[in-house]
């Protein structure tokens, strides 16, 4: 059996990838520079490289086998729904077995968000393929939080406007591990599903800022902000517009509680409960910090 990963070298996709090889299968990672996915997951026995051009979709048709089984999970980036339905269609072409995506946990709301529209118009793009499929939805990651919040602690500018809204932070590592169970058990399993990925509790951005004060033994605050002064802080700061509309859009499914519910999928899928946003913030933010 033969995996492909589209997005092999990302947050997610590289830990999927690992976590195949590690059980022993053939991984194909599809990438924009495989220098680069080289240097950044290494060789190693069953781990092949290809390289993609997104605008190609003749050539994108090489990348995939007839039978094999597909992660997609891209970058956010102004041409991520045509990146993403490309690969879908190739997928299709080539006749792949099933197809696992990443998308967004409150897709299926009416909440007007930038990346939930991105997800919803990829989605709806894979029902339409035909080729058998999960979508896996997760809440925001932890990860995230952490890194955004690496960048701005040294200044004591970290904050935004999330009020007293509260999130089920998930942890990549849960992520990958559904992801690779997914993959395995193929789409009899799971074809036709939806998962809803959260952390085990519903956290704010206050309660996130004690975590860490506790990790890094020192007061760590997250400042409120109001919407209109965040936009124009991280205007200011000269950030693209669609990294400030995604800071904007994490900090509206905190503060409109989008992803506050914890939800039972993750436990069931990783037969273990999902792991808590104190655990990365404990293992990781020191680090970081130290780094930034
Ligand atoms: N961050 C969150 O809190 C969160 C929560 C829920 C859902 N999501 C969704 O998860 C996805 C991101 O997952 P991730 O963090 O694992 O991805 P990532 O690390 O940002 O990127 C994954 C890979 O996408 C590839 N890529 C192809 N075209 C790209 C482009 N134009 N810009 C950036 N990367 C591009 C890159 O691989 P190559 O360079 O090797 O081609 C990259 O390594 C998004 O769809 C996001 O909406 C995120």
């Amino acid at each position: 059996m033969s995996f492909v990963v589209a997005g092999g070298t990302g947050t997610v996709g590289s830990k999927i990838t690992r976590e195949l090889l590690g059980q022993g299968h053939q991984v194909r990672v599809l990438t924009r520079d495989a220098e680069r996915a080289a240097e950044r997951l290494g060789h190693q026995d069953g781990l092949e490289f290809f390289q993609i051009d997104l605008t190609d979709p003749g050539r994108l048709v090489g990348g995939f086998g007839k039978g094999d089984r597909v992660f997609v999970g891209l970058g956010g980036s102004p041409t991520q729904v045509q990146d993403e339905n490309a690969l879908i269609d190739a997928a299709a072409s080539a006749e792949v077995e099933y197809l696992v995506k990443l998308s967004c946990e409150g897709v299926d709301t009416g909440t007007e968000n930038l990346i939930l529209d991105v997800h919803r118009a990829v989605e709806g793009h894979l029902a339409d393929s035909g080729i058998p499929s999960t979508l896996v939805r997760p809440s925001t990651f932890i990860d995230t939080i952490v890194s955004i919040a690496s960048q701005f602690i040294p200044q004591d500018a970290w904050g935004g406007n999330s009020a007293d809204g509260v999130c089920t932070f998930v942890d990549t590592r849960d992520v990958a591990e559904v992801f690779a169970s997914l993959l395995r058990q193929g789409p009899e399993a799971h074809a036709g599903r939806a998962y809803t990925l959260t952390g085990p509790d519903a956290v704010s951005m206050s309660q996130v800022a004690e975590l860490i004060s506790t990790a890094v033994s020192r007061e760590v605050r997250h400042h409120e902000r109001a919407e209109s002064e965040n936009e124009s802080f991280l205007t200011g700061l000269g950030l693209p517009p669609l990294q400030v509309a995604v800071l904007l859009g994490l900090d509206q499914f905190t503060r409109e509680g989008i992803m506050s519910q914890v939800h039972g999928d993750t436990h069931v899928l990783l037969g273990k409960p999902a792991r808590p946003a104190a655990a990365f913030i404990n293992e990781t933010v020191a680090e970081l910090l130290s780094a930034s």
